[in-house]
């Protein structure tokens, strides 16, 4: 398996899950938002997935037969800042990656999309079925290689899978990986930052026609994540079936709850402030998850707040710093 990205956050949880299920696994990533540190399974090569004869070197030496593809950037705001950044990593990248199969015969694809395909949400919870109108040029990539895949499909017999994640949360339950972004953009690393004296948090509008005023956001553990794809990886081997799914709990919590929740785990205060609304913050984001129940007979192990909360809690406790040291 080659694994794009393996060294990130649900890329290496993803090699783990993979390794774990009997795989043999190569990540490839350039390390531009990875860690060495956090690439436990498998062997890393460190290359740029635009670079076509590189991902081709890769996946002809190591005999690779299907990729799970995570390399991209993902950072919304960014990407609204710097679209040709966002175009050329997420797009061209995947391409390349997708080109480079082709020339060596490797015929299985699963790609990390994301709920952001879908824009703003004419329905909730959201089916796949959902229009996907990206408001933010991350998503448009993200749709741009979904779009792409059924073409490589008719063209060169290239099956895949777009898994559409929702918010990624939570830590190994091992303790062994977590999450290490830079600058951190997820609200419950932020949170938990937040309680053990970082930044303090601020709270994007607390006036949304939710509950308690806060957004609600689906939010679905990594280890979940990492089995979704083994258990895509499998179908796909088994039936040769593309297709996409959501991978969401379907039960949203807003920001408030994350607050509580944090504070319950931590024991600690998270001290934070009311800000403005930002742009494009839809109010409620999340899944229809009976997709992926059904099809790929994935159940969430983590579908709490609390449970995931608890092992991002565990990750920050022996990784402070992060992979940057404890
Ligand atoms: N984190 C989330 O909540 C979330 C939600 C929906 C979708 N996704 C998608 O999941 C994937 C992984 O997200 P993550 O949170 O693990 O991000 P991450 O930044 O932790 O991991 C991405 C990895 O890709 C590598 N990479 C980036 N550009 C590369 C390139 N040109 N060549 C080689 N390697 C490159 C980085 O070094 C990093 O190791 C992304 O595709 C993202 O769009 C993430």
């Amino acid at each position: 398996m080659l694994v794009t990205g393996g060294a990130g956050y649900i890329g290496s949880h993803a090699a783990k899950a993979l390794s774990r299920a009997g795989y043999e696994v190569v990540v490839f990533d350039n390390l531009v938002a990875g860690h060495r540190e956090a690439v436990r399974y498998g062997e890393l090569v460190e290359g740029d997935i635009t670079d076509v004869a590189a991902v081709r070197d890769a996946l002809r030496r190591r005999e690779i037969f299907a990729v799970m593809h995570f390399a991209a950037f993902l950072d919304v705001g960014e990407s609204v800042r710097e679209p040709a950044r966002y175009y050329r990593n997420n797009l061209v990248g995947a391409l390349s990656v997708l080109e480079a199969m082709v020339a060596e015969g490797v015929r299985l694809f699963v790609l990390s999309s994301t709920c952001a395909t879908y824009g703003e949400p004419i329905e909730t919870p959201i089916p796949e079925t959902h229009p996907q109108r990206p408001i933010n040029s991350y998503g448009e990539t993200k749709l741009a290689v979904e779009r792409a895949l059924p073409h490589f499909e008719r063209a060169h017999g290239l099956h895949s899978v777009a898994l559409r994640y929702f918010n990624a949360a939570g830590a190994d339950p091992d303790g062994e990986i977590g999450e290490d972004h830079s600058p951190e953009i997820h609200l419950i690393p932020r949170t938990i930052a937040a309680a053990t004296g970082g930044p303090g948090l601020q709270v994007f509008g607390d006036d949304y026609p939710t509950p308690d005023g806060t957004c609600l956001r689906d939010y679905v553990h990594v280890a979940d994540l990492a089995d979704a794809h083994v258990r895509a990886l499998e179908r796909l081997v088994r039936t040769g079936a593309s297709g996409a799914y959501n991978l969401g709990t379907g039960h949203p919590y807003s920001v408030r709850d994350v607050i509580e929740t944090v504070e319950r785990v931590t024991a600690r205060t998270v001290p934070w402030t009311l800000a403005p609304r930002r742009p494009g913050d839809p109010a409620a984001l999340y899944a229809a998850a009976g997709k992926a129940k059904a099809e790929l007979g994935w159940e969430p192990r983590f579908p709490d707040l609390e449970s995931i909360v608890r092992t991002a809690w565990g990750w920050h406790q022996t990784h402070p710093n992060g992979y940057g040291g404890a």
